[in-house]
């Protein structure tokens, strides 16, 4: 069975579809079966991966609608290992147009359950906000793993996340558990991004994954070349940062699910 993995937090810009593309991509790397999920209504991940919205015919908003079904969405073999569904601005219509149905948090996890045992992996690439949309996704995932920015409003922010996990945990999810967080743009000289790590090693008591990953120009240029990391400069300390995060998700994921 494979893992279902939300990247979330509701603060936009802090590296959560960076993160999913590029672990996705080191995961896939190391031979792991991987779906990326795109279910972000701006559609960063699928057009990370170079897939351009003349490219799709479907996407996971008519999955959600019944306009087609899931083998129809999921675009095959991307790049080796790794399946997307991708996204577009259509999907943000979900919020509104789900208010009344009557088990709007569980669509995705009913999507999803034929499809665990089919990957290894699947990474679910958050919006920044935490309406219908992400609550579907905490509500179909066994994990979560949220990204970090080293900057000062960092703390306040990850109150929020984990507030609303624990809100899906209480209802939606029992089973939900925090994968880790992981620190994104670390800049090393900068006493700040220091700082933040400190203060959050001090005040959270779940997984914290050693890796940094550093702030790298090239994982900024990656997605305007519709490739990963590892495709577009394996060599990079991005990519390295996020193989060793793969690493890290490979091998705490036994002792997080006990
Ligand atoms: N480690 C990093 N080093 C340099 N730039 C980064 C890094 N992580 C993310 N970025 C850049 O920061 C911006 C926001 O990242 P993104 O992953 O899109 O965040 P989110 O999905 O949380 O909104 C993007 O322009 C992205 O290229
Ligand atoms: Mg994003």
């Amino acid at each position: 069975m494979g893992r279902i993995i939300a990247i979330t937090n509701q603060k936009g810009g802090v590296g959560k579809t960076t993160t999913a593309i590029n672990l996705a991509a080191t995961l896939a790397e190391a031979n792991q079966k991987i779906l990326l999920l795109d279910f972000d209504p701006q559609g960063n991940a699928t057009s990370g991966f170079g897939i351009e919205r003349d490219d799709v015919e479907h996407t996971i908003y008519g999955v959600l609608t019944g306009d087609c079904n899931m083998d129809e969405a999921i675009l095959v073999d991307v790049t080796d290992n790794l399946d997307i569904i991708p996204a577009d601005m259509n999907l943000a219509a979900v919020d509104v147009e789900f208010v009344e149905h009557e088990d709007k948090n569980l669509i995705l996890k009913r999507l999803l359950s034929d499809y665990r045992n089919r990957y290894d992996y699947i990474i679910i690439d958050c919006p920044p906000s935490l309406g219908t949309i992400t609550v579907n996704a905490l509500t179909a995932s066994n994990s979560v793993i949220i990204p970090i920015q080293c900057e000062y409003y960092a703390l306040e922010g990850l109150n929020q996340v984990l507030n609303t996990i624990s809100i899906v945990k209480q209802g939606l999810n029992q089973n939900l558990v925090i994968e880790g967080i992981v620190f994104t743009m670390y800049d090393s000289r900068n006493k700040l991004s220091q700082q933040v790590v400190e203060t959050v090693r001090q005040n959270f008591q779940g997984n914290i994954y050693d890796t940094l990953i550093p702030r790298n120009v090239r994982l900024a240029e990656a997605p305007s070349h519709g490739l990963p990391i590892t495709l577009y400069e394996s060599s990079s300390t991005g990519a390295d940062s996020y193989r060793k995060l793969a690493a890290e998700v490979m091998s705490k994921g036994d002792t997080i699910y006990g």
